[in-house]
């Protein structure tokens, strides 16, 4: 065939072709590997020079506008392609989006932030330590020597592989963290540990983890009414009643003297903390008092310098308290459709800090 009818004919297919696939086939009939235009290139090899000063050229010109023509018409269909897909597909602008699924806060999650709000208002600043702790921080210091029955009333996991010269636990309260914080930072110190803690224990109302916040604050001239006065303005703030009833308890822990734990009043009526008029039950919520001389002295502070008082409490149970929820297990189980009703949407906290200020 020659140069000018093959020429004329692919130019003609690709005008022709009306889709991308049947532009395709022309493509491949002409340029592909067995194709008519790239058998003819072949041939030059095999001509003598001055035929192949002819038909070069030639050749080329050939397949430089079959090329180009094929370019072209590719755009025109795929443009067209797109013009008819457009107009097909009429996007209804007013359906409801359909929102990709969202996780929600854990009632724990949420009563520990709702708590590092209302302390941060109170100038507290969130210290952490270590879940695997040592015998000396998670009791010795505290003031519960080796023989001390509180040891066995927190019935600790102990850690088979400890070093020679330590016990390791996990912590079995956050208590730990006052310790690490008193021999860190130097004092006037005001924090609070929230924390996971862990007792060898399994029931409705008790499970092997559970979370506990503590409070430690350590001054010059700190006393029982500074304690007093920060435990009620948290409670009022964190239940948001503000006449909530409460009773100050003497009460025993080893780190602490004296002791105070804590009772809110509550109204079994509305199942949530209430004022005095409305008051038919209490229930226990923290335990504190002024931090123990000796356990000042263990962190390297002199206590006839410093004072200080601490407190701890259970996360879980406030969240309970708070939420009106009743089964601890359920808190970590991991059932979605629990955490669905009883969650917190990330893009809808409550104004919670708004008990604590005036
Ligand atoms: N550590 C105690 C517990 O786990 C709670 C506690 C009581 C912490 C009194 C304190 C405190 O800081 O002063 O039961």
């Amino acid at each position: 065939m020659s140069t000018d009818r093959l020429r004329a004919e692919t130019l003609a297919a690709i005008a022709a072709a009306a889709s991308p696939d049947a532009l395709e086939a022309v493509r491949v009939a002409a340029m592909g590997k067995q194709g008519q235009i790239t058998q003819l290139l072949k041939t030059l090899g095999g001509m003598s020079p001055v035929e192949r000063a002819v038909s070069g050229p030639a050749f080329n010109g050939l397949r430089e506008a079959v090329a180009g023509a094929l370019a072209v018409r590719k755009a025109a269909l795929d443009e067209a392609a797109l013009n008819a897909k457009l107009a097909a597909e009429q996007q209804d602008m007013t359906l409801p989006v359909a929102l990709p699924p969202t996780g929600s806060i854990h009632p724990v999650s949420q009563v520990m932030d709702e708590l590092a709000e209302i302390f941060a208002d109170l100038g507290f600043a969130v210290a952490d330590g270590p879940e695997i702790e040592d015998d000396w921080h998670n009791f010795t210091a505290l003031n519960i020597p080796e023989s001390h029955p509180a040891r066995a009333m927190h019935d600790t996991f102990y850690i088979a592989q400890s070093p020679a010269d330590k016990k390791l636990v996990l912590r079995t309260h956050t208590s730990p963290v006052q310790i690490r914080t008193m021999i860190s930072q130097a004092p006037p110190i005001r924090i609070i540990a929230p924390g996971r803690v862990y007792r060898s224990d399994s029931d409705a109302t008790h499970t092997p983890m559970f979370h506990q916040i503590e409070g430690l604050v350590i001054d010059k001239g700190i006393t029982l009414a500074h304690l007093r006065w920060t435990l009620e303005t948290f409670i009022k703030a964190f239940f948001e009643v503000d006449d909530v009833a409460l009773r100050f308890r003497p009460s025993y822990f080893p780190f602490t003297e004296p002791s105070v734990e804590v009772d809110v009043g509550y109204s079994s009526k509305t199942g949530k903390p209430a004022g005095a008029g409305q008051v038919d039950k209490w229930l226990e919520v923290l335990g504190s008092g002024m931090v123990h001389p000796r356990v000042i002295a263990a962190c390297g502070l002199d206590p006839d310098e410093w004072q200080g008082f601490a407190f701890g409490t259970g996360v879980d149970r406030l969240a309970m308290l708070k939420y009106g929820l009743t089964d601890l297990r359920a808190f970590f189980d991991g059932d979605i459709k629990w955490l669905k009703h009883h969650g917190f949407s990330a893009f809808d906290l409550p104004s919670i800090s708004a008990g604590a200020t005036p």
